[in-house]
């Protein structure tokens, strides 16, 4: 049963309206505007009927703090009124209520007011209420979605992975070096204009795409046990621009154009050095792109672990670490090197390394 709050300081007419209205509500009744708030803390009306002339706080004053709370300002309000002039009807509707009923009461227009504007606002309220659930749905709907796609390209990524790198791990663990590194940079208030929440969700996401390129170069180069030429490391090299092509064609159609610039700056630009010796736009310093930046530490950090992970006599770990820092300033952005070498613990945990 809907509740109806009735406001006013003359008892004989909340008496009276209680009456009207007992029959088809539960309504509850206090005398003072002061007293409306006292009620509110712990009930929830579908409609109050507001005194409009009262001692203490007038109607106005009540309507005017119920509208300034989020949590009160959609209870619709009658006002009741004695004073049937055009001067006090303007105020009441220009005060934000939705009716006013004048007094003394005729019960069949109370009842026919209540009514209308109980049934009314239980159509909102229930409207309010599909709308909410159905963008809920849709936003569960798109995260799946997006939850699918993710695990296509890293099933993609690995099977091109797969081809030169027999462990399988590198698409995960570059990914995983990505998010601890981009998650440090983030914590410590290091580039704050580049990195939103979105760019950092999307860098990890695009991670695994920085070798998608891979797929169009020849096994028998991808896979030759002996030095390449320089020819065919010129070769290798084109995976950077097959990958930016590749991510274009691929997810041109389906992802957001956030998404898609840092995938395709990350496939192109994941070999580019600090230096400007890099390939394969020879860009250097703040020109390569940060999410660039964050996967060329992480791809070669992982490449030079997994590459001394089975080496007897040394520490990967500290092995590995030791290059990073060499490329400090070279190879590397100095800010991420510095920040990936304090995250020394963190990458031994990960790993799984005792420590020394
Ligand atoms: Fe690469």
């Amino acid at each position: 049963m809907n509740i109806i709050l009735i406001v006013d300081d003359d008892t004989t007419s909340l008496k009276l309206a209680k009456g009207i209205l007992d029959q088809d509500y539960r309504v509850a009744t206090v005398n003072s505007g002061e007293m409306v708030f006292k009620y509110l803390e712990k009930n929830r009306p579908d409609l109050i009927l507001l005194d409009l002339n009262m001692p203490g706080m007038d109607g106005v004053e009540v309507m005017e703090k119920l509208q300034d709370n989020p949590d009160y300002s959609n209870i619709p309000v009658i006002f009741l009124t004695a004073n049937q002039d055009p001067q006090s009807e303007a105020k009441c509707l220009e005060s934000g209520a939705i009716d006013f009923v004048g007094k003394p009461f005729v019960p069949v227009i109370l009842q026919n007011r209540v009514r209308r504007v109980v049934e009314l606002f239980g159509y909102r309220n229930q409207l309010e209420s599909m709308v909410a659930s159905q963008a809920e749905e849709i936003i569960s709907r798109s995260q799946r979605i997006s939850r699918m796609q993710d695990a296509v390209i890293i099933g993609m990524a690995n099977l091109i992975e797969l081809r030169d790198n027999n462990t399988g791990r590198h698409v995960k663990n570059t990914q995983t070096y990505v998010e601890m590194i981009i998650t440090a940079l983030k914590r410590k208030g290091m580039y704050p204009d580049i990195l939103t929440d979105d760019y950092v969700s999307n860098t990890i996401r695009a991670a695994p795409l920085h070798d998608v390129g891979k797929i169009k170069i020849s096994d028998s180069i991808l896979n030759k046990p002996a030095r390449l030429t320089e020819e065919e490391f010129e070769t290798i090299k084109l995976h950077t621009l097959y990958g930016a092509e590749i991510v274009d064609d691929l997810l041109g159609e389906v992802e957001d154009p956030e998404y898609l610039d840092i995938a395709h700056d990350i496939a192109l630009h994941h070999h580019e050095r600090w230096d400007g010796t890099g390939y394969p736009s020879q860009l250097s310093g703040d020109s390569i792109p940060l999410c660039a930046r964050i996967m060329s530490i992480a791809d070669v950090f992982d490449a030079l672990y997994e590459d001394r992970v089975y080496k007897k006599g040394i520490r990967p770990l500290s092995a590995s670490l030791a290059i990073i820092e060499d490329g400090r300033g070279l190879q590397f952005d100095p800010v991420i090197t510095d920040v990936f070498l304090e995250m020394a613990d963190e990458l031994r945990e990960y790993v799984g390394e005792e420590p020394e």
